[in-house]
């Protein structure tokens, strides 16, 4: 069997939204202190605490919007002791998260400045378990409201006279679990109440988010959308992909290909969640008006030996890229429903996009993954048809190949490609319907090794090149690309218009 796929350049009706590509920063073991936050008197160069090394090369990614305090720690946390001077800031204890002691020097203008220096859009997430709807609608009123109010005035007392767009709001984080154990009917109506106080300040529209379900909790989001759909803009989902139990999830380096193998498997798992929770939600929303938000996303293994096991801290190697890869497939096949995802987290936890040791950083393969896939933002979803041979490992199989493709504003089509079998080089032909391209760049990312990673001693050791020759032949409507073994690649096509 040959692998083939077809694009349909002339066809295409759903944008990709660029927040499919979001992030996720939570108060978790290094991620805001250290990976994002340093204090204004740290030798680590910094612009008003931020470090700039992050920023930087964050920008490069276009993140979209920034998912922020939590996760669990969002439920137990009381956005009152962030704000002000920060000497007189309370300090809590951060019982989720290794039980270490928060001094909220990182708080709401932090969170704000943060976003305006990667100009991303902010997606605050708010206390539902531990929290007020007062205190949830007053946090609301202080970031957005023009004043004069109690709490504009209160914000410009704090340093900041004009309000902030604030565009997406979470109503609680897993509301199932660390978020207060609620059942979905007692959810549903909590997040009505909720919800009702999460105003649209002056010119400030706010994307209601709705907690969603866990995994294949297909009863959630049931409940959710027959109870409290009219209220919610979006819903969201959790699934991260772990090799094996939540009590030995298996490492994020030490592997061989029998768990390489069965983690792509359970990654591609999110086709089916997204299929399933979608067909509940087409039932009760058939014109797709509610967003299926995936805001956690990502792998998860055992913390790199010798860290805080509340901290979270996992390396990243050429198989989270291949997971990014093909997770970031599916949502653009999905942009019809999924309008905005969140990979946790974006730096020094869980799925990775950026790592630090003091004033030393690295980008992880995931972040590699990010900055090939962007292309695809706000561009046209144009449908495929993949035909793959599989990848077998022992009695299973997976296919082989992974593609998406768009055309953005440029009439430039953007060709995306993972390619899973770890043994053998192969090649894709590629037919394009419906146009005829110019010309054909590229990069693509592999390694030796399935397990390479970036390190501080060596933060090259994987990272995308461009093509070599043979890597991709245009010849007339047909593109023959040929990718080694486990890799991932990014293809631009310049066209010469639709025919
Ligand atoms: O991302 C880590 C944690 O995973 C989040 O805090 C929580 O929402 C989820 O269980």
């Amino acid at each position: 069997m040959t692998n083939t796929l077809t694009i349909n350049a002339d066809q295409g009706t759903n944008t990709i939204d660029p927040h499919i590509y979001g992030h996720f920063a939570e108060h978790l073991g290094r991620c805001i202190y250290e990976g994002f936050w340093v204090g204004e008197d740290s030798d680590i160069p910094n612009t008003r605490g931020i470090r700039n090394d992050v920023v930087e090369a964050l920008k490069k990614l276009h993140i979209p919007n920034l998912r922020w305090p939590g996760g669990c720690f969002a439920d137990e946390y009381h956005w009152k002791d962030g704000v002000g001077p920060r000497e007189n800031r309370a300090s809590i204890v951060n019982t989720h998260w290794g039980s270490v002691t928060e001094n909220n020097h990182f708080g709401t203008h932090e969170f704000f400045d943060l976003c305006e220096m990667l100009g991303t859009a902010p997606y605050i997430c708010g206390n539902v378990g531990s929290g007020t709807v007062q205190e949830m609608s007053e946090w609301v009123e202080y970031c957005t409201h023009t004043g004069p109010s109690p709490m504009a005035d209160w914000r410009a007392r704090n340093g900041r006279k004009e309000p902030w767009q604030l565009p997406f709001f979470g109503v609680g984080n897993e509301s199932w679990g660390c978020g207060g154990n609620m059942r979905p009917e007692f959810y549903a109506d909590e997040y009505r109440r909720y919800q009702t106080y999460v105003r649209h300040y002056d010119k400030n529209k706010i994307f209601k988010i709705a907690c969603g379900a866990n995994s294949a909790d297909y009863e959630w989001t049931e409940v959710l959308m027959r109870r409290a759909g009219g209220h919610m803009d979006g819903l969201s989902l959790h699934f991260y992909t772990v090799p094996g139990e939540w009590k030995k999830k298996g490492s994020a380096t030490q592997f061989d290909q029998a768990e390489y193998f069965i983690t792509l498997q359970k990654a591609l798992k999110m086709e089916e969640l997204i299929q399933r929770h979608g067909g509940i939600m087409d039932r009760y929303d058939p014109k797709k008006r509610v967003a299926l938000i995936v805001d956690e996303w990502g792998t998860w293994f055992d913390v790199e030996e010798g860290t805080n096991p509340g901290f979270l801290y996992q390396q990243n190697t050429l198989r989270d890229a291949l997971v990014a890869g093909l997770t970031l497939n599916i949502f653009n096949a999905h942009c019809d429903r999924v309008r905005m995802a969140n990979i946790a987290q974006t730096v020094n936890v869980l799925q990775a996009m950026i790592l630090t040791d003091g004033a030393k950083m690295i980008l992880t393969p995931t972040y590699h993954v990010f900055e090939m896939w962007k292309v695809h933002q706000g561009a046209t979803m144009l449908p495929i048809h993949l035909s793959s041979e599989d990848y077998r490992h022992e009695d299973k199989q997976i296919p082989a190949w992974s593609a998406s493709a768009s055309k953005d504003g440029a009439g430039r089509i953007h060709l995306t490609v993972c390619h899973t079998n770890p043994s053998q080089s192969a090649t894709l032909s590629v037919e394009l319907r419906g146009t005829k391209a110019a010309s054909v760049s590229g990069r693509i990312m592999t390694a030796n090794e399935l397990n390479t990673h970036n390190t501080f001693d060596n933060a090259e050791a994987i990272a995308p090149r461009d093509l070599n020759e043979g890597d991709a032949h245009l010849e007339g409507d047909r593109l023959t690309l040929t990718l080694p073994p486990a890799s991932v690649a990014v293809f631009t096509l310049e066209t010469q218009g639709v025919m």
